[in-house]
């Protein structure tokens, strides 16, 4: 076991979309009782930690990343007690948790930015946001030309004339980090719930809080597709002055007892510019979405893999590893793509080719083999465990996410991997909500998921659900695996073969060919049937040896 080191760099963290996981009180969406009431099974899969995304209050405009007051919790998921009892008896099943803290930007309706609206132009009360006057004759342009994450211009214009800043939704004004007030209350936010027993935060869009004070026009783009990957000096991501605000968090994390650990989102060009968050004094660990972004390719994960490690290793940190999230399409689905397309980095991921479902849960079930044997901690995101694709055909008519309006639907958004989870029966919800009240799921679920429930896949053997119980099962409890280092062994081109000691060696074909096993005491789990010792393409392998 890991015991010598903290828990955070070797952890299995499970990330919970709360809207989908599971409804305790039967009005179709997740919450913290729904969440509460699976504890059991989440306990008995085998995870560290929960990653919970935002149950603060919130008018829901990007569901729950748009935080009206961050001391409440929102009437749909709970109360405060709620999420505290959910905390002491997260920590009774041997649990941490870490929700989400979203300091980018505020709700339009949280009192700071209403109080702002109502003071005016000019006024203290704007200077907590990014307010500005427009460009060109009455100001009626933008005061430059950064454009939303979602679609559209980054500024609204408001009826007094002045323009605010808002990298999202125009619901989620930007917050200005020049201002002492946004760093003391974030500081006192991270007390209010540290003191209330989280063990640590997902620090959202970390990468995004500090803007050129200047506001200028975005920088021309550099083509380096096939190239060395660039650092772009950017007006409003990745700059060098946002780590001073994380040396103080970390600062606040240390006052309290126990591992407190951030994990940041930061999406930087470089795995050099990744670690820099991650520095002593920094930062504990970081998403790495590299390893999410790469192809199906032996080439390309493995640069991914020693290139994050290389970085990471060279300023302490751990390596965290990461397939899919509440924001990009289903890993099943994209591995079943015959081939995964390149993923354009800081655009969507645009799918191309035919869906064949089996060899994306093939290629997903040695992925998860992969991940979880690699040093450091990893991320697996509800229903992975379960393989669930994502949701392609969900009607244009029940579609939430505020991508769908702000592309001017030309965007379906990242609904289709939120959509709540199947855990018994044959028919929605599912289990999701209670059976004396079984309400409308907030998302439609496939009619054919019954299938892919909990219920169905446990005691199945040849199921992912098993496949995920076994390995973090193994995972726990050989002394190889989490923290530490690894040894790539000879194999050929499309396939991955690597050491870590003592004794255990994983395996991962991407070739199209079988592929011969290693010297080996023993198979200790596989992603399907070995035969004569061959491991077929798609497939992985952990061995003892
Ligand atoms: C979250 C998204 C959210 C955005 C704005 C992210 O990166 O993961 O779900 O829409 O931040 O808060």
């Amino acid at each position: 076991m890991h015991s010598t080191t903290p828990w955070w760099r070797s952890a299995v963290i499970y990330q919970v979309y709360i809207r989908s996981f599971a409804d305790g009180n039967g009005d179709g969406v997740g919450d913290i009782a729904g969440l509460r009431s699976r504890l059991p099974y989440l306990e008995q899969l085998g995870v560290d930690a929960l990653w919970i995304n935002p149950w603060y209050k919130s008018p829901m405009a990007d569901g729950g990343y748009d935080v009206a007051d961050f001391r409440e919790v929102d009437p749909l998921f709970g109360t405060v007690t709620d999420a505290e009892q959910l905390i002491a008896e997260a920590h009774r099943h041997g649990i941490r948790i870490i929700p989400d803290i979203v300091p980018n930007h505020t709700s339009d309706q949280h009192t700071w930015f209403q109080a702002a609206l109502a003071a005016g132009p000019g006024s203290p009360e704007r200077e907590r946001y990014i307010f500005r006057p427009g460009r060109g004759p009455d100001g009626a342009e933008p005061p430059n030309d950064w454009v939303s994450c979602f679609g559209g211009p980054a500024w609204t214009r408001l009826p007094d004339g002045e323009w605010y800043l808002h990298l999202y939704a125009p619901e989620q004004p930007d917050l200005n980090w020049q201002h002492p007030d946004v760093h003391a209350d974030f500081e006192s936010i991270l007390r209010f719930w540290f003191s209330r027993g989280v063990d640590g935060f997902r620090i959202d869009v970390a990468h995004g809080l500090v803007k050129d004070p200047e506001l200028p026009d975005l920088p021309p783009l550099l083509d380096s597709a096939d190239g060395p990957r660039h650092h772009i000096q950017h007006p409003h991501w990745d700059r060098d002055e946002v780590h001073a605000i994380y040396r103080t968090w970390r600062k606040v994390a240390d006052e309290f007892e126990g591992d407190r650990c951030f994990v940041a989102e930061a999406w930087a060009d470089t795995p050099e510019r990744l670690a820099a968050y991650v520095r002593p004094g920094g930062l504990h660990t970081a998403f790495n979405f590299d390893f999410l972004m790469a192809s199906w390719d032996a080439k390309d994960l493995r640069a991914v893999i020693d290139d994050s490690l290389a970085m990471l290793h060279a300023v302490g940190a751990p390596a965290t590893w990461v397939l899919s999230n509440h924001d990009v399409m289903r890993h099943t689905s994209r591995y079943a793509r015959k081939t995964v397309a390149r993923w354009v980095p800081n655009e969507r991921y645009q799918p191309e080719g035919n869906v064949d479902l089996e060899l994306g849960t093939r290629r997903a079930r040695a992925a998860a083999l992969l991940m979880l044997a690699l040093p450091g901690g990893a991320y697996l995101y509800q229903g992975d465990e379960l393989g669930l694709p994502e949701v392609e055909d969900l009607p244009e008519s029940v579609l939430q996410d505020p991508i769908w309006e702000r592309s001017g639907h030309t965007d379906h958004g990242r609904d289709g991997c939120r959509v709540p989870l199947p855990w018994s029966g044959q028919s929605a919800p599912f289990g999701f909500s209670p059976e004396n009240a079984p309400a409308e799921p907030w998302l439609p679920q496939p009619a054919n998921w019954g299938e892919r429930s909990v219920e169905a896949q446990t005691g199945d053997e040849s199921s992912m659900l098993e496949l995920y119980r076994t390995a973090l099962r193994i995972r726990r409890e050989n002394p190889a695996l989490g923290d530490g280092t690894m040894t790539w062994l000879d194999a050929p081109s499309g396939v991955l073969s690597f050491r870590r000691d003592p004794g255990f060696v994983c395996v991962v074909n991407l070739s199209t060919e079988p592929y011969r096993l290693p010297d080996h005491t023993s198979i200790l789990l596989a992603s399907g049937p070995v035969t004569s010792g061959l491991l077929a393409p798609h497939q992985a392998a952990w061995l003892a040896a």
